[in-house]
């Protein structure tokens, strides 16, 4: 469908890619996976043809058509929506736009070519493209009153979805995306894994969202060592098997039988999984005939995140009371009551993030127009990620010295003691030297971590700790987080942090607290309780 010959992409010294040979088939959906700076972006611009590579080829097979996701949301803000959308195939909006222009100027020559163009457009079946772009438009939730409306009039989280809209529109043969759950909502994000999971042309997709890549992948491709390698299977398969691999390979004295006898029920195993979910077939018939000597350990290297308690808490955690929240007259949340015990694992939501962001920040003292209380258990200890950190590195120290600031004991400001906690977060040698003040926003955020593993508190607050963090460390993040014993409050986007930590749901409303016992995909599929949300966000 998809081929790249001899493709090699150099920015001065710095190599990207490295003669890649390599192709994409039609039926299947190909995750690509890398590193930050791996070059996941540049390659897809270069299939693409916005980018030209330093050498080598890209091509389309003949007759079929490739369609992007628009990243720029400002672009076509001129154009109404619905011929936004239609724009997405754009041989037919061409030629629906040169047929409007001979109407436009109507005469006997123009007669004749508004005549070949009508067959054109009826081949393209062009005539159905309002209604189909009109479906596919009220699917993502685009009323039809919004059809007609500017771009540039439209609310920027509905322009990501109408740029969706177009990229899907007219079932492109080749279609690329470039993070597309980036802004979007869970809604919406299900809808996309549902479409793309039942989407039978070939699809290309960056993203760092798990559950996404699980759902919608057939394939993982990841950039390493410049070259481009597919694995059949989705992320987790990916993640689990390389894992695997890895393990095999220090086991010196394990027999090599015992080692393949372990792999194949390792994808027993996993194919059991798959032919559970939605999207089972096509996907579970890739894993079983996967070769197991092709499944490579991964070179990455994961950040060891290992959360340790000081001392085991008391049932008591936290007790809130009438707790109220307003933010220039707007009222965020209302006379919210939650009782925090020993063992929960809560995903703190709201439709509003500054709701929860208000909520941690007052809960950590660093916030005090509220009414109401809360109360933190004697026995407890706290430590807290902000979403926004920025203040903590307005200094001009290096990594040592700005994570020794926070040291309680002797030890701790021992400088082996502190860069076991740097090395933990991927920060080694040199790199434990760099000035905190230049580092980028993975970077912080993994400094932050490490500041918090020194702690040992048994609460732990988590606001969006996603952002700004690769694949590897979510997945690192992830696990430890499910191990942690104690205590954790969470916020986050990252539907599979949200659905394997938390076990219970707090919604923060305008009009109270709805709290439930249960998993997080259970809490937003439950009917009555949408209902009651709706309600709850109703002023
Ligand atoms: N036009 C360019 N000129 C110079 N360097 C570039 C250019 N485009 C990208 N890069 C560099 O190439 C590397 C890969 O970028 P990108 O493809 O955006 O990575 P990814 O999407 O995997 O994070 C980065 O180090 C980036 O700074
Ligand atoms: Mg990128």
């Amino acid at each position: 469908m998809l081929s790249v010959s001899n493709l090699s992409v150099q920015f001065g010294k710095r190599i990207l890619f490295d003669d890649v040979n390599t192709s994409f088939n039609n039926g299947n959906c190909y995750g690509i996976i890398g590193a930050n700076g791996s070059g996941k972006s540049t390659f897809l611009k270069i299939l693409a043809g916005k980018q030209d590579p330093t050498s080598g080829y890209v091509h389309l097979e003949s007759g079929k058509r490739m369609s992007v996701l628009e990243q720029n949301h400002n672009i076509y803000d001129d154009k109404n929506v619905l011929d936004t959308v239609i724009i997405g195939n754009k041989p037919l909006y061409d030629v629906k736009i040169e047929m409007d222009n001979l109407y436009a100027d109507y005469n006997d020559e123009n007669a004749d070519k508004i005549g070949v163009l009508q067959q054109q457009f009826e081949e393209m079946d062009g005539w159905n493209a309002e209604s189909s772009a009109a479906a596919l438009l009220s699917n993502l939730g685009i009323s039809e009153n919004l059809h007609y409306t500017l771009m540039k009039d439209v609310d920027a989280k509905l322009k990501v979805r109408i740029l969706l809209a177009q990229s899907l529109f007219g079932n492109p043969d080749v279609l690329i995306m470039d993070e597309p759950t980036n802004d979007l909502d869970y809604e919406t994000i299900l809808w996309l894994e549902n479409f793309l999971a039942n989407f039978d042309n070939c699809i290309i997709v960056v993203s760092h969202d798990r559950h996404f890549l699980d759902s919608v992948c057939t394939h993982i491709s990841d950039i390493d060592f410049n070259k481009i390698s597919h694995y059949s299977g989705n992320y987790t398969f990916w993640y689990e098997s390389s894992q695997l691999a890895l393990r095999q390979r220090t086991q010196q004295n394990k027999k090599a039988e015992e080692k393949k006898k372990e792999l194949q029920e390792f994808i027993a195993r996993f194919s059991a999984n798959v032919a559970k979910s939605k999207q089972a077939t096509s996907r579970k018939k890739m894993i079983d005939k996967l070769n197991i000597e092709e499944i490579k350990p991964s070179s990455r290297r994961y950040p060891a995140i290992i959360f340790e308690r000081d001392r085991v808490a008391g049932d008591q955690i936290l007790n809130i009371e009438n707790l109220s929240y307003s933010l220039d007259e707007n009222k965020l949340f209302d006379k919210i009551d939650i009782n925090i015990a020993k063992g929960d694992k809560v995903v703190i939501f709201s439709k509003d993030s500054r709701a929860t962001t208000a909520f941690y920040e007052i809960i950590n003292s660093s916030e005090n127009k509220y009414t109401g209380k809360f109360n933190w258990g004697i026995t407890t200890s706290q430590s807290y990620l902000p979403i926004d950190n920025h203040e903590f590195f307005n200094k001009d120290l290096s990594l040592v010295e700005w994570l020794r600031e926070w040291a309680t004991t002797e030890e701790e400001r021992e400088e082996v003691y502190l860069r076991g906690f740097l090395g933990k977060m991927v920060f080694s040698g040199e790199e434990a030297l760099k000035k905190c003040d230049v580092l980028s926003g993975g970077e912080k955020v993994r400094c932050m971590l490490s500041r918090m593993m020194m702690f040992r508190a048994n609460v732990l607050m988590l606001d969006e700790p996603t952002n700004h963090l690769d694949l590897e460390s979510i997945t690192a993040f992830n696990n430890s987080l499910s191990k942690f014993k104690g205590t954790v409050l969470f916020t986050t986007h990252d539907h599979q942090f949200a659905q394997s930590i938390a076990n219970r749901v707090v919604e923060l409303t305008p009009n109270g607290v709805i709290d439930r016992f249960m998993k997080f995909d259970e809490y937003m599929q439950d009917d009555k309780i949408k209902e009651l949300r709706n309600k709850m966000y109703d002023n």
